[in-house]
Parts: structure tokens; C-alpha cells; sequence
């Protein structure tokens, strides 16, 4: 913690390219919104962080009051103060430096921002990125490792246009340099709107240092499109990955499994190919089968798939689930359910095989009712179980059997009707072959 840093998050902005009735910066990135991430990062540096925000701003700050309590929010004057100098007008701002960052950057990470509180005496202090090409961001020219010009995509002529050093679009101002020049920020320009970038600017025109900090895109990607979410999501999902690796986690084809960064795996757990991992999900020594989906579940020395689904509040432990298995809110221990069933509702317990095709019946069309397996229990394949229904240790139900009933010790429950059998019926329904 900082004890020299207000922070401002941006955004109020609308994200017009985005293309969307969410507001920008609650677009989820591995299950969280952009937002969130902002935030995060910035309470880890300081005590003092005000989030602006202007479009649907209730509807936002309702979304991150879901993660946080002490965050200051301010509702930029919009319809007098478009843009990003505008955002950052009459704010209270508690110590001598303040970081400004935007809410569309979800890589940041605490560790790069601290970066920008150098103790020199630089007016400002501002992100720079070098491109290949710079399209979408404002263009800086730096000379002698002072930033010289500061413009806008949409106010470049041809030859800024082809400038590759852009605008990561974090900065640190002297608190005391923000606060006297904010008022002579003016809206003439292409857009019309109050740049924060011509803070730049005064602080070239009155001889004070611009200090660019060289940063790279893996943490500084601002997202403005769909296509930028979706890049950054891969930049997000690479290095959840990469930590649960190092940790000691087995994954086959990296790319092709999704994990929420909300997901816990421990020990010496396997991920498979085509996994996804959502939630308040945990998996501890466990081995996920490729096509295998988890949301807010946990599985310790389990293993699931392929092709298995562990809906929400599930707790699997040394259980083998197989493939074409659905199982939800349901606490299995010691279970077997290799093929193709629906246990929903259900507390199964240590040395019990669910045989194939097993479905609870948990729902009549408007309650959802319990079904309870006691230990050792054999299912035969095919059992319906309408529940509530309570099966008990050392039982076992016939294939086929639609099971109203509770079982008890020792018993086998079957419901079958007889077969009859037709002599030479195929022939007289087909005729002779
Ligand atoms: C801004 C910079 C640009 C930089 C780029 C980096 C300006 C004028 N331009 O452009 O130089 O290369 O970021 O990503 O600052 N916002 C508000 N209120 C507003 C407008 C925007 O809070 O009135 C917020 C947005 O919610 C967003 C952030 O400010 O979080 C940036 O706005 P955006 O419209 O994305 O700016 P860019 O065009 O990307
Ligand atoms: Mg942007």
C-alpha cells in the first residue's frame, strides 16, 4: 500500500464500438468484468480510489458493490464534460500524486503501476506504447526520453497517422499539477469532448517533465471492440494457465481449456483438452477428462469425463464419474457413475455404482425434491428414482425398475412387467425373407 496515491478509475465512457447495451467495462474477461480487474489492482496501491462513471452508472456500481465496499464513485457532468479530461473534474483527491487508469484495461497488474510513481519531479508520468501498428490509440512523440507531442487518432494528419509510439492511457499527476490545470481544458478538437491528453500538452507548453514509461501491451491493452475483448481474454487465459503449470497442474492443449479466474486447482490435477472450469469451482487432485464442464463445484480425488457435466453446488470425492453424466447440487462420496445419468439433488455415499442410464427424477413441474443413496447401494441400469426418495446402506434396484418407493437394507427393488413372447410374430408383421 501507497500512502502517497489517490487513484481514478475511468469509466463513464459509453464504448460505442463495442457495439453493445452492456456497458463497456462490465464485459466479462475469465468470468469477471473488466472492471473488477481495474479495481483490484488499484486497491493494492492505495487507499483513496474513485471510480467515474456516467452510462448506466447505477447498473455498474450495483455490479462492482457485488465485490467491493470502500470505493469512492463519481457521475462525471457528461452532457458539459464529454471525454476523458472531463472524467477527471471535482474529485477530492487525498494525496500528492494521483494515478489515472482506465476501467477497459483488465490485463494491469499492481506491480506494473507501481511503476509510475517514480519520486521525481515530473508533472507526469504516462504510459507508452511501442507498435507495430498503432491504430485505435492517441499517437506520442518522444524525443530525448521526454514526451514532446501528445494527439489524438481522430485530430492525426497522414504523417502522425504512420507514429507507432502510442498512448497506453495510464498516467501519474502531481495532484497539485491536475487540480491547477484542469480548468483550462478546452473541447476543441475532432471529437468535441475534454481530453485528459492535453494535460500533456500544458505540461509541455510550461516546461514541466513528461516522463514516458515504455510498457507492453500484455498488461497495457485497452479494450474498445469485441475482437480487443476477446484478445485479451486469450492474454488473461494464458497466464491463469501458466500459474496453475508452475504450480504443478498437468494441462493437455493449454489453448483449448477455459478457467474463470475464480477456479482453485491443487495438487497434482490433471486438465484435459476441451475443459472448462467455471465459477467457484475447485478441483484438488483430480483428473478432468476432455469435453468435461465444472461450474461452482468441488472434486477431490475424483475423477470426471470425457465429456461429463458437474453442475452447480456439487461436491464429488473419490468418485469416478464417466461420460454423458450429469450430475447437480449433489454430494457424491466413494460413487461409480460411468455412463450416461442425471443425478440431481442427491447425496450418494461410499461404495455405490450407478449403473447406466440412471436418472433422478428431482423435479415434478414445481418442486425439486431429494434423492439419497446410502452406501454400497447397487443401480441397476436404467432405474428411474422419483424422488424424494431414500435408498438405504447395502440395497440394490433391478435394470429398468421406475422406483416410487423408498428401499430399505438388504432389500432389492424391481418393478418389471412380465415378458410375453410371440412365436413367428416377425415373420407375419415382415413376411419371410
Ligand atoms: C484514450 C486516450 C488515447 C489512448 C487510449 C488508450 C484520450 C483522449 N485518449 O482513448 O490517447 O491511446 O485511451 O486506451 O484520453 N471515459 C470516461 N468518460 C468519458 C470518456 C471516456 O470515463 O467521457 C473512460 C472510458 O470509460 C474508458 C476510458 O475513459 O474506460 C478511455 O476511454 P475511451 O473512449 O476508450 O478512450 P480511447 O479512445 O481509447
Ligand atoms: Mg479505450
Amino acid at each position: 500500500m501507497n500512502d502517497n496515491l489517490s487513484i481514478i478509475i475511468l469509466a463513464a465512457g459509453k464504448g460505442s464500438r463495442m457495439k453493445s447495451t452492456t456497458p463497456k467495462v462490465l464485459h466479462k474477461i475469465s468470468g469477471f468484468e473488466m472492471l473488477y480487474y481495474s479495481i483490484k489492482e488499484a486497491k493494492k496501491l492505495s487507499d483513496d480510489i474513485h471510480v467515474v462513471l456516467y452510462h448506466q452508472a447505477s447498473r455498474v456500481q450495483k455490479a462492482m458493490d457485488k465485490y467491493f465496499t470502500d470505493i469512492n464513485y463519481t457521475i462525471q457532468d457528461h452532457e458539459n464534460y464529454p471525454g476523458t479530461g472531463g472524467a477527471v473534474m471535482n474529485i477530492n483527491l487525498k494525496h500528492e500524486n494521483t494515478l489515472v487508469l482506465n476501467g477497459d484495461m483488465p490485463l494491469i497488474q499492481s506491480s506494473e503501476l507501481e511503476k509510475f510513481n517514480t519520486n521525481d519531479n515530473s508533472a507526469i508520468v504516462m504510459s507508452v506504447l511501442q507498435l507495430d501498428d498503432a491504430t485505435g490509440y492517441g499517437r506520442v512523440i518522444v524525443e530525448n526520453n521526454s514526451v514532446v507531442k501528445i494527439v489524438e487518432q481522430k485530430d492525426c494528419n497522414d504523417e502522425e497517422l504512420k507514429v507507432t509510439t502510442a498512448n497506453a492511457g495510464i498516467y501519474s499527476f502531481n495532484t497539485k499539477f491536475l487540480n491547477d490545470n484542469l480548468p483550462k481544458l478546452s473541447n476543441d478538437n475532432a471529437q468535441e469532448e475534454y481530453y485528459i491528453t492535453d494535460l500533456v500538452e500544458f505540461a509541455i507548453e510550461a516546461n514541466e517533465t513528461v516522463t514516458p514509461l515504455i510498457v507492453d501491451e500484455e498488461n497495457f491493452k485497452g479494450v474498445n471492440s469485441k475482437f480487443d475483448l476477446a484478445t485479451a481474454e486469450v492474454i488473461h487465459q494464458n497466464r491463469i494457465k501458466k500459474e496453475f503449470m508452475s504450480n504443478g497442474v498437468i494441462m493437455r492443449m493449454p489453448d483449448t481449456i477455459f478457467i474463470d479466474s475464480s477456479v482453485q486447482i491443487e495438487g497434482e490435477s490433471i486438465i484435459e483438452n476441451n475443459v472448462t472450469l467455471l465459477g467457484n469451482t475447485q478441483i484438488i487432485n483430480s483428473h478432468v477428462k476432455t469435453g468435461s464442464v465444472v461450474e461452482d463445484s468441488t472434486l477431490e480425488d475424483s475423477d470426471i469425463g470425457p465429456i461429463a457435466r458437474i453442475r452447480p453446488k456439487s461436491i464429488l470425492k473419490d468418485t469416478h464419474i464417466g461420460n454423458f453424466v450429469e450430475v447437480k447440487k449433489s454430494n457424491l462420496n466413494g460413487v461409480k457413475a460411468g455412463h450416461l445419468s442425471y443425478l440431481g439433488d442427491s447425496d450418494i455415499d461410499t461404495g455405490t455404482n450407478i449403473g447406466a442410464g440412471t436418472i433422478t427424477c428431482n423435479y415434478d413441474g414445481k418442486n425439486k425434491f431429494k434423492t439419497i443413496i446410502g452406501k454400497n447401494v447397487f443401480i441397476g441400469s436404467n432405474t428411474k428414482l422419483i424422488a424424494p426418495i431414500t435408498l438405504e446402506d447395502n440395497c440394490m434396484t433391478a435394470a429398468g425398475s421406475t422406483l416410487s418407493k423408498n428401499v430399505k437394507s438388504g432389500q432389492l427393488a424391481i418393478t418389471r412387467t412380465k415378458v410375453r413372447i410371440i412365436k413367428d410374430y416377425f415373420y407375419k408383421f415382415f413376411g419371410k425373407k
